[in-house]
């Protein structure tokens, strides 16, 4: 089969297309041949050298897929031969051919293509587990989603809206528009505004933040939380190394501050995970009152300009690669 592969660790520019063996199913896999799969900034890191697969996974790029199964494991009987399925896999996605776990392939629902449906899972899953597993998000919770525009972030306002809560966001200017259709209630521009300043003024405190700044955003993020404020993070986009910070309302503010990669987690994990996402949103996807937000769809020859574009910062929500 043909697969993205790297010359070695680095720039966009080490990304080609050459070939490599099909992988082969195990007893509890599905082969799936490729139609889209989506990019996610994990890649840019593994591509670099800085985010190695598990052990024993496929260093291929790609974590999400969206496909039709081709072949079946002995032991799987909830997924057949020509059904369009989607999902996350530890690695390989980048290819004409994949392998994942019957438990982790969700249905493609009728009204979605392949491309929308590789943009679902990771952003999706994501935010479900840091919303609902993590944060524990109640109805009339006020949650803050810093890059509020990005793929898991698109997702998690969606969700916000579904758990009744409300959603502020920090995103660049030019993807409130978007934010504020799938349900912010405010978008704060970060590049003009400090974030705990709108904070304080308007609503005094909020009670969940998802981040995924990290060092650059600490202080204000502890200090922007009510009590029993709960935070979860999921990248360190801005760093991760504080010199010196007040961390007093984490104790007198009774602050939880959890941490998270999805990754990482075992299988029983992601399963789990999958299913309660599946249970919940089935009929959100199905009806359109959740959707995936893709901004741009390369064919996969182009995957070098894909990895720019997210480079840039440009994308609101996911970029998509077309497999053929
Ligand atoms: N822990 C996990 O399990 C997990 C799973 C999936 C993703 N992630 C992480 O979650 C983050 C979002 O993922 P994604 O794929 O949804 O990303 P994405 O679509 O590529 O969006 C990232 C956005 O973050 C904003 N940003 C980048 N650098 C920034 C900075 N220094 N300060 C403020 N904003 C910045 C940019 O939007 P603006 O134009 O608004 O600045 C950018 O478009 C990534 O860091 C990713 O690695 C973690």
């Amino acid at each position: 089969m043909k697969a993205v592969l790297l010359n070695k660790f680095g720039g966009r520019d080490q990304l080609y297309i050459g070939e490599l063996a099909t992988p082969s199913p195990s007893k509890d896999q599905v082969l799936v041949k490729v139609k889209a799969a989506a990019l996610n900034r994990a890649d840019i890191l593994q591509r670099e050298g800085k985010y190695p697969p598990p052990k024993g996974e496929s260093d291929v790029l790609g974590l999400e897929i969206a496909g039709e199964v081709i072949e079946v494991g002995e032991n799987v009987q909830n997924v057949s031969v020509g059904n369009r399925i989607f999902g996350i896999i530890p690695g390989g996605g980048y290819a004409q051919y994949a392998v994942i776990h019957k438990s982790m392939a969700m249905p493609v629902p009728e009204n979605l293509s392949f491309e929308e449906a590789a943009g679902i899972p990771e952003a999706f899953l994501t935010a479900y587990q840091a919303l609902v597993w993590l944060a524990n998000t109640k109805p009339d919770d006020k949650v803050l989603i810093h890059a509020g525009g990005s793929g898991v972030g698109t997702a998690a306002i969606q969700l916000i809206k579904q758990l009744g809560a409300s959603c502020i966001i920090t995103a660049s200017a030019s993807k409130h528009s978007t934010c504020y259709k799938l349900g912010a209630t405010l978008c704060i521009n970060y590049k003009l505004e400090n974030f705990l300043e709108v904070i304080k003024s308007k609503y005094g405190g909020i009670d969940v933040i998802i981040d995924f700044l990290g060092a650059s955003y600490f202080e204000n993020n502890i200090n922007s939380l009510n009590k029993d404020g709960r935070m979860v993070m999921l990248a360190l986009l801005g760093g991760g190394k504080i010199e010196s910070i007040n961390i007093a309302s984490i104790v007198f503010n009774r602050l939880k501050i959890m941490g998270s990669t999805l990754r990482s987690r075992d299988l029983n994990y992601q399963i789990k995970l999958t299913k309660e996402f599946w249970s919940f949103s089935e009929s959100h996807l199905k009806t359109g009152a959740i959707k995936p937000v893709i901004d741009k769809v390369f064919h996969w020859k182009e995957v070098q300009k894909a990895h720019k574009y997210m480079e840039e910062n440009k994308n609101i929500g996911k970029i998509v690669l077309t497999i053929s």
